[in-house]
């Protein structure tokens, strides 16, 4: 094993229907580089697009599952094998508690990536961590798209709090609300009713 392939062995892999969450790799620059680019992909989430800032940004997406244990995966598209995002977990001192984040890019929108990826990583939170109360997203009010992926999600929002110098609105979804949806669900197909 290379002293790299060491250091991410921590971060796990998740495969869901259509995607593959992922460790970030030195390689992905490039393809953050563009999607981090586009004017609308950025209109609610600030950040800057050049190389150097993309990199910094990863290394502290590494760092944050160091110090915390949680943090952000690549997403790549199963079926192309392209690299469509980032998302999965977020936290650092003073933050509203464990978040859920969700950034896919913009020529795969409404394909319901966002929510496939986050369901998986809030899925793998609750599991690692018998202990976490809640998930939450925090997000730009205005950010409709974002607020609908947190509704979609289950999620609810409880208050507004003043984050990084501006106002954002905090949904959550406690364990017990996760795992109740989750029992809610079939655990086998349904057997047909019989006719007659
Ligand atoms: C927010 C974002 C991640 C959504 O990604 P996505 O893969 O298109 O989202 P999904 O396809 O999973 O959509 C989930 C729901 O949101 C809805 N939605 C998606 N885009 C929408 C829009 N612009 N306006 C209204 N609803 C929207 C979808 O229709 C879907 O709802 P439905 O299941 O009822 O149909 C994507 O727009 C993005 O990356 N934006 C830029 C980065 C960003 O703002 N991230 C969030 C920071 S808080």
């Amino acid at each position: 094993m290379t002293t790299k392939e060491a250091a991410v062995t921590a971060i796990p892999t998740l495969t869901t229907k259509r995607l593959v969450l992922r460790p970030l790799d030195n390689a992905d620059v490039p393809g953050f580089v563009e999607i981090w680019s586009d004017p609308e992909f950025t209109r609610y989430i600030g950040g800057r697009s050049d190389p150097d800032s993309v990199w910094h940004a990863m290394a502290g997406n590494i760092g944050c599952w160091a110090l915390t244990g949680v943090g952000p995966w690549a997403v790549v598209e199963r079926s192309t094998g392209s690299l469509v995002g980032r998302a999965g977990l977020w936290t650092e001192p003073g933050w509203p508690g464990v978040e859920a984040v969700w950034f896919i890019r913009r020529d795969r929108w409404g394909r319901g990536y966002a929510r496939e990826a986050a369901n998986a990583a809030i899925g793998w939170a609750f599991a690692q961590r018998p202990d976490l109360d809640e998930v939450v997203a925090v997000i730009l009010p205005d950010n409709t798209a974002s607020v609908r992926v947190a509704e979609r999600l289950g999620m609810t929002p409880r208050r507004l709090e003043f984050i990084h110098g501006e106002d954002h609105a905090v949904y959550t979804i406690s364990q017990a609300d996760w795992s109740a949806a989750l029992r809610g669900l079939p655990a086998v197909p349904a057997v047909p009713a019989q006719a007659g």
